[in-house]
Formats: C-alpha cells, structure tokens, sequence
C-alpha cells in the first residue's frame, strides 16, 4: 500500500504532562484532536512503551501545552526523544501546577487540562480520551507538524504514530556540508566542518552526535 497520501494529514504538537505519584512527567505529541464541542472531549494517541501513558493509566489528569512556532525546541527534545521514565524531563525548565496537572514552563499558545475518561487498544498505541476540565490562554502561532518537519527540521522516533524512515538524502552542491543528528534527526548545513562546540538546537547532544549526509 502507499502510505504517502498520509504525509498530507495536518497535525499540531502538544506537551502532555501529568504526575506519576508526586514526579512530574510527560511527552511531546502530533495527535490530538477535538472530538465533541459540547462538553468538550478530546482524544490523543500514545504509545503503549510511553511511560506517560503509564502515568495517565494510574492518574487521570492531564494537560495539553499547544506549542508554538517560537517555543523552545529543546523542549521537543527533551520530552520526545527521552523517556520520563529514568528522566526528570522538567528540570531546566521548571513547571507549574495547573488544576492538579503540571503544565512545563514556556511559550505556548494555550494549555488544556483534561481527565482520561475512556482508553482505546489499537494494538502498538492507546487512543486516550479525555474530558475538558479547563483551559488556559497563551501566545503565538501554533507549530503545525509540517513546521516542525521543514522549518525546526526536526523528526520523530519509532513511538510517534506518524514515524516515517527518512528518505536517502540528495546530493548536495559541494561548498555546503550536511550534517545530521543521530538522536532526533535535526539536520544542520554549514559551510565547511561542523564546530566541535556545537550542540543540538532540539535535543542538547554535543557534536559527536553529528554525522556528515
Ligand atoms: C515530533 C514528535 C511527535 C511525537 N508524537 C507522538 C505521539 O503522537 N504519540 C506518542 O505516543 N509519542 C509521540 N512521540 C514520541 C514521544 O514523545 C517519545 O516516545 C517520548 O520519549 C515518550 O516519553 P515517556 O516515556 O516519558 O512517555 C513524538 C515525538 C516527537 C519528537
């Protein structure tokens, strides 16, 4: 089957957080979506390796941070490319507690707070449904996923729904080098050598991380 035509579906990036016992955890998301309008329900889809998902299973509250277009991308590193689970993904940032949720610090264009009401098996991923409970007003654009792809030139790993293998990489005019981060995908041009003081914009790895495409 050609699975191309999915790359045309339009999607938003989300923090969620919530507490596993007292600890605050969470992840970053593509999949999120409104699902009634009154009363209002919203569902998103997580991976059944999450950790968060653990989270959510044993404490149903939660927030949604709806990124935007100049949020901090090392917060797309730290909470997609991590796990919660042998990682305080907050430290750096700091959070606050909003209605029994915590919500990381930053500029988001809104927060959501939610209670999982419903969970929904569709084999590698649950499909958690959750009930409004209050929302928050931000800042800024939202970061569309086709943003984060073309303009960040960011990727996703194996547990994000939308996971697609790269492409072979073009040849590039000679003066330009490419090069790629072997964490989270974050691809840098540069003129000659990559600096070996340079770290990733969207995950923090140091330069040996950095391989020439
Ligand atoms: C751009 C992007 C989108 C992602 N979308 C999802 C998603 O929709 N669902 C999901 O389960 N994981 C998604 N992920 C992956 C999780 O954020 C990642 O597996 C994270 O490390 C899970 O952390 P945890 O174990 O603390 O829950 C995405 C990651 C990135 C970078």
């Amino acid at each position: 089957m050609n699975l191309t035509p999915l790359q045309k579906i339009t999607y938003g990036l989300y923090v969620v957080g919530c507490y596993s016992d007292d600890r605050p955890v969470g992840c970053i998301i593509n999949t999120c979506f409104q699902v009634t309008s009154e009363n209002p329900v919203l569902a998103i889809s997580l991976n059944k390796n999450n950790f968060t998902l653990d989270a959510i299973r044993r404490n149903p509250r939660f927030s949604l941070s709806i990124l935007a277009e100049d949020t901090d991308p090392s917060i797309i590193g730290k909470f997609g490319f991590c796990s919660s689970r042998d990682n305080d993904k907050y430290s750096g940032y700091g959070y606050k507690d909003l209605d029994g949720a915590p919500a990381v610090n930053g500029k988001f264009c809104g927060r959501l707070i939610l209670d999982a009401f419903d969970f929904v098996d569709c084999g590698t991923h649950i499909i958690v449904i959750g009930r409004l409970k209050a929302t928050y007003e931000g800042e800024g654009r939202p970061m569309t996923y086709s943003y984060y792809h073309e303009v960040i030139k960011g990727s996703a790993p194996k547990n994000a729904p939308t996971y697609r293998e790269e492409p072979a990489s073009e040849t590039q005019p000679a003066a330009k080098r490419v090069y790629k981060c072997d964490v989270c995908g974050y691809t840098v041009e540069c003129d000659g050598e990559l600096p070996a003081d340079f770290t990733c914009p969207i995950c923090g790895v140091d330069r040996s991380h950095f391989k020439e495409v």
